[in-house]
């Protein structure tokens, strides 16, 4: 690129317009490869009334090109004035493209140091979501929290946003002073009479683990190194179903190496939060859904944990590598399970898993095959896109072939080595494979011909030395199906030690029914009383298909109070699935319900029901 003398900065404007604009590579605007962002230091003030936040962000960077100008991604921002190494300089926005935003373009010398940016957000900013008091579990105090995987950071913080580039961050924040403030860093355990929050991650970490929740918050321990953030109202509850997390650390830290990231608290958010989880360094943030009373749902826990290696530590490089991500958290998640509760129960969430990817790879073999791949080409689509069982229930399938390959024993001991020698670093689907062969396949022709690597990687759909996962305690369940199917009896399942992962498995093999069956089965369970969101929402999207109206009433509220996608997405097809009357129903109750999604659902939502 040309440099631009010096003279001509002032009328930066004219001079940048004359150069082409920067083009968007991996879902992002940055010039990443030119300048390197070290560090950031971040000032916001949380503005309630007005939704948003107000400061400013310093930006360390290294002009390793010596080129003349900082791309970043900014996105939903008002951009207020850029200094350079405090000097005002002129900006270029280019224009807002609908998800990936504009590229701000900001001139710079071959030896800037800091680029400072005062900005605000917008309230239509899609990371953040602005909680009223009613919308919160305690209804006492406002909420704020923000999610940034896979690019919404840009939406809260103009930088470069692209999981290649990684840096470290201090943050001051400021919020009204009844509340706390929490970021994925080290974290404070109490409020402050200020309302000013300080905050240091002093490991370097992608953009899509910046993070920030605001609200009424209490903490208690959970261990040596970990503990739980709750609304007070809450914390009995959630301080009760994460009593195993110390223990998930301890097991997950002998299988793969040591805990790199300092505590690890788990930040239990309001029903709106529309994942089930995201590994925030430090501070995973949960569904409250996972609160079901019994621990039946803290896999999810063990998942966010997994990420602090597979994720956090090594991390895809690009969006279309994301089964690095997730293909190996899921992997390591099952191990920290059999750990944890045995392999029996292990199996179980397997088997499940697996009945998920079967939905998935039928779904996507007729609309979209190229996407049943491990390694994905998502160009410039959404890599929202991006975001299905393949990369979680295929990519765990691989590992696990892997493991069966070459056995555990050399497994584990490959895999300890790859996160500890990529610590800190991105990984390609590449990179991995170059490795793998190296380091494991390489070494064994019978392991190499063996593995499949490249159908596994680059084919679609299943390979053939795939083996159908099996769980001993489902067998019983298939007998009791055959039974139920025979006789439409309820009574065929017996039902006295069923956990949540039973109820799952039974219900997503019914075979064909009625309404008066599905009313027989209800007479029998009272599925409508459970609190259980899992089986609630496999329950709802039954009744749908055979026009139980009875659990519409249940259904409906549900869908206002919960706004976690993996949910809503099943119960609205199923509605619309029905034909017109459906279709009505579900724009209905997402009329009256949508003003508690997030945005994240809502777009999914929007397209699914337009
Ligand atoms: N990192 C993901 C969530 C995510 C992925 C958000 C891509 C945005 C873009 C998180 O670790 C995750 O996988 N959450 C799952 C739960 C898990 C147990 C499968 C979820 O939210 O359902
Ligand atoms: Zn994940």
């Amino acid at each position: 690129m040309k440099k631009i003398i010096p003279f001509l900065l002032g009328i930066g404007i004219l001079s940048a317009c004359s150069k082409p604009s920067p083009v968007l590579k991996n879902h992002s605007y940055s010039n990443y490869e030119e300048v390197s962002l070290k560090h950031m230091d971040l000032h916001l003030k949380a503005d309630f009334e007005k939704k948003i936040l107000d400061g400013f962000v310093l930006l360390d960077i290294t002009n390793k090109s010596k080129t003349d100008v900082l791309v970043l991604d900014s996105r939903q921002l008002l951009i207020k004035e850029v200094s350079v190494d405090d000097k005002k300089v002129d900006f270029i926005l280019s224009k807002e493209h609908e998800v990936f935003g504009s590229s701000l373009q900001i001139p710079i010398e071959s030896e800037s140091k800091q680029v400072k940016i005062s900005y605000q957000t917008t309230p239509e900013s899609a990371a953040l979501q602005w909680l009223s008091k009613e919308q919160t579990n305690d209804k006492t105090d406002e909420f704020l929290f923000s999610q940034s995987q896979a690019v919404l950071a840009r939406t809260w913080i103009p930088l470069m946003d692209a999981p290649a580039v990684r840096f470290t961050y201090d943050a001051t924040i400021e919020v009204p002073n009844h509340l706390m403030a929490l970021m994925s860093a080290v974290n404070p355990q109490q409020k402050n009479e200020e309302g000013v929050y300080q905050f240091k991650q002093e490991k370097p970490i992608p953009s899509y683990l910046m993070a920030l929740a605001i609200g009424n918050l209490t903490f208690k321990s959970t261990g040596r190194n970990s503990g739980v953030y709750a609304e007070p109202g809450m914390m009995e509850s959630c301080f009760w179903e994460l009593k195993d997390m110390q223990q998930m650390i301890d097991e997950a830290e002998k299988l793969y190496g040591s805990y790199v990231w300092n505590r690890y608290d788990v930040l239990v958010l309001p029903p709106s939060f529309p994942f089930g989880g995201m590994e925030n360094p430090e501070l995973t943030f949960a569904t409250p859904t996972i609160i079901a009373g019994d621990r039946s749902l803290v896999s999810l826990i063990a998942h966010e944990l997994a990420h602090s290696w597979s994720g956090n530590l090594v991390t895809n490089r690009t969006w279309d590598d994301f089964w690095l991500n997730e293909g190996f958290t899921v992997y390591f998640e099952q191990r920290i399970m059999e750990a944890v509760y045995g392999k029996e129960y292990e199996e179980m969430l397997t088997v499940n898993g697996y009945g998920e990817l079967q939905l998935t790879l039928n779904e996507l073999s007729k609309t979209a095959p190229e996407d049943t791949k491990l390694k994905l080409t998502l160009n410039e689509r959404n890599p929202d896109d991006g975001l299905t069982d393949i990369a979680y229930e295929k990519g765990r399938f691989f590992l696990q072939t892997l493991e069966r390959t070459v056995g555990r024993e050399q497994w584990d001991i490959f895999l300890r080595r790859y996160f500890m020698e990529h610590a800190f670093k991105t990984m390609t689907t590449e990179e991995f494979i170059s490795y793998l062969n190296k380091e494991l396949i390489d070494n064994n022709p019978e392991w190499k011909q063996n593995a499949q690597v490249n159908e596994w990687i680059y084919g679609k759909g299943m390979p053939s030395n795939f083996i159908k996962p099996r769980s001993a305690a489902f067998d019983r369940l298939d007998g009791e199906l055959a039974a139920y199917k025979a006789s439409k009896d309820p009574e065929s399942f017996k039902t006295d030690d069923y956990s949540t992962h039973h109820w799952l498995y039974v219900l997503r093999h019914l075979p064909a029914l009625n309404t008066a069956d599905v009313k027989a089965l209800d007479a029998a369970f009272d599925f409508n009383q459970i609190k259980n969101s899992e089986i609630l929402c496999d329950w709802f999207q039954l009744s749908i298909a055979y026009d139980y109206t009875k659990s519409y009433g249940p259904m409906r509220s549900f869908l206002n109070r919960v706004g976690r996608r993996k949910f809503l997405t099943p119960i609205y097809r199923s509605m619309k699935n029905k034909g017109p009357e459906g279709l009505e129903m579900a724009r209905n109750i997402y009329t009256e319900a949508k003003k508690g999604y997030h945005t994240v659902a809502i777009e999914t939502l929007d397209e699914l029901l337009k």
